[in-house]
């Protein structure tokens, strides 16, 4: 199912509209638990493992965000482990969640309970004028209106009472979700941005309409899940992809990822959308604002000197560079980073093992960034890495920013991703 289309340069490409998914159910069994920028559609993470995971006994996604492939796979019973890796605290509570069974009727009576003490403490604090202790994180009566505030507290006070470790951090993700849409963020944006004074004063979040309304559809996830026994271990590694981690040299079968598009400054800032939640969930204020420092390409580099050995990562600077040095060591940033994972990703591969990679080829100052070719590129430099296949697909589902500012001037945008490149590579 190939369409033709032409790039800005004028060249074919071809779109294998087979991958684009359009029109399926994306959150299926815990699929559909917390929003994530930029998450993978469980269908690419199911078709890589049925294509490149016959063998494979191991599966990693070294950039876990909200666990889809994680997820995907123990779904698979071939697998004897699946791991996942990521920097940021949101990503990896909801992959556990994600993937943690839980008895439905526990999570129905927890349910009910939670609701009806939130009723009675709500009753006392607006009949009987109890006072309650709010958090005092910075701006928080910027990003919530005053009702949502108690509301948020009087939920959380109550999923805080609950012991069950597992049980609890459910509801906690509920509860990140419900932080997250009755906050005063504009909806469909991962960066934040306060809606404008007109939407605001519309804006009267109804909390535990919300809350129960997700808490109820997590739950219809969670009886689904029920019936999927696993035996293939977990770890959700709070790991840094850039440094060696905990896994061990040549062992990994697989590896399913979608890495960042490119430096959290100028493309999706997981921190940044993380925050509220973070906050809320009571974690210190150094862990949630070191989130997009430590991203890839997090801290600019200081100078273009490219010692990457990418031709077309090279080519490319060069073009950019030419109308913002600036823009270009922000790109560079990335592909240091990037270039580190490389490195730890040829360490714990096995030969043989099958390296699928689906990036976004962003276009910074007019350029279109080529991360498909960069990507092959650096493997290749490492060792023998055979290319077995790049597919592109349009992107029907994923949510993530389509437009950027190429001149820097509110309202002149330019359509950066419309595709996304799905990169095959064999380890020989
Ligand atoms: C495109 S998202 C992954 C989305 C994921 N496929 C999903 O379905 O939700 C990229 C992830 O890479 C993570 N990340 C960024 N820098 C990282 C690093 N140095 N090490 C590990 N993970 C990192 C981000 O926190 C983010 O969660």
């Amino acid at each position: 199912m190939l369409s033709q289309k032409l790039n800005n340069l004028g060249e074919k490409k071809f779109i294998d509209t087979s991958w684009d998914f359009r029109k399926e159910y994306t959150k299926s069994i815990t699929h559909g638990y917390h929003t994530y920028p930029a998450m993978m559609i469980p269908q690419i993470a199911r078709r890589l493992i049925r294509s490149y995971g016959k063998n494979a006994n191991i599966l990693l996604d070294p950039f876990m965000g909200s666990g889809t492939a994680l997820l995907e796979g123990i779904l698979h019973s071939q697998f004897k482990e699946v791991y996942g890796i990521d920097i940021n605290p949101l990503a990896l509570l909801i992959s556990k969640v994600k993937i943690t069974p839980i008895e439905p009727q526990q999570l129905w009576d927890e349910y009910h309970k939670l609701v009806k003490n939130y009723l009675s403490d709500k009753n006392e604090v607006s009949f009987k004028q109890k006072k309650i202790e709010t958090p005092k994180f910075f701006n928080i009566d910027f990003w919530f209106k005053p009702e949502a505030i108690i509301d948020l507290t009087l939920i959380k006070n109550n999923i805080e009472k609950i012991k069950n470790k597992d049980i609890k951090n459910f509801f906690l993700i509920v509860f990140s979700e419900t932080v997250r849409n009755v906050s005063n963020t504009r909806k469909r944006e991962y960066k934040l941005y306060r809606l404008n004074p007109e939407a605001l004063k519309k804006h009267n979040p109804k909390t535990i309409e919300e809350f129960r309304n997700k808490a109820k559809k997590n739950i219809y996830g969670m009886e689904e899940f029920i019936k999927e026994k696993y035996n293939c271990k977990v770890h959700i590694l709070d790991e840094d992809t850039r440094y060696k981690t905990s896994l061990q040299d040549n062992s990994v079968d697989l590896i399913i990822t979608s890495p960042p598009y490119g430096d959290s400054g100028t493309t999706v800032a997981y921190g940044q959308f993380s925050r509220l939640a973070l906050q809320w969930l009571d974690y210190d204020k150094q862990t949630v604002s070191d989130i997009d420092k430590i991203s890839l390409g997090g801290i600019p580099t200081k100078d273009l000197k490219n010692y990457l050995s990418s031709p077309t990562l090279k080519k490319t600077l060069n073009k950019i560079s030419k109308i913002d040095p600036r823009r270009a060591k922000d790109v560079l940033s990335f592909y240091v980073d990037f270039d580190k994972c490389v490195e730890e990703l040829h360490r714990v591969t096995k030969k043989g093992a099958f390296l699928c990679f689906v990036v976004g080829n962003r276009t910074v100052k007019g350029t279109q960034i080529p991360t498909d070719e960069i990507v092959l590129e650096l493997f290749q430099a490492k060792n023998n890495y055979k290319h077995h296949n790049t597919f592109i697909r349009n992107i029907p589902h994923k949510r993530m920013p389509k437009l950027n500012s190429p001149t820097n001037i509110t309202g002149n945008h330019a359509v950066t991703m419309n595709e996304e490149w799905i990169v095959i590579l064999e380890k020989q």
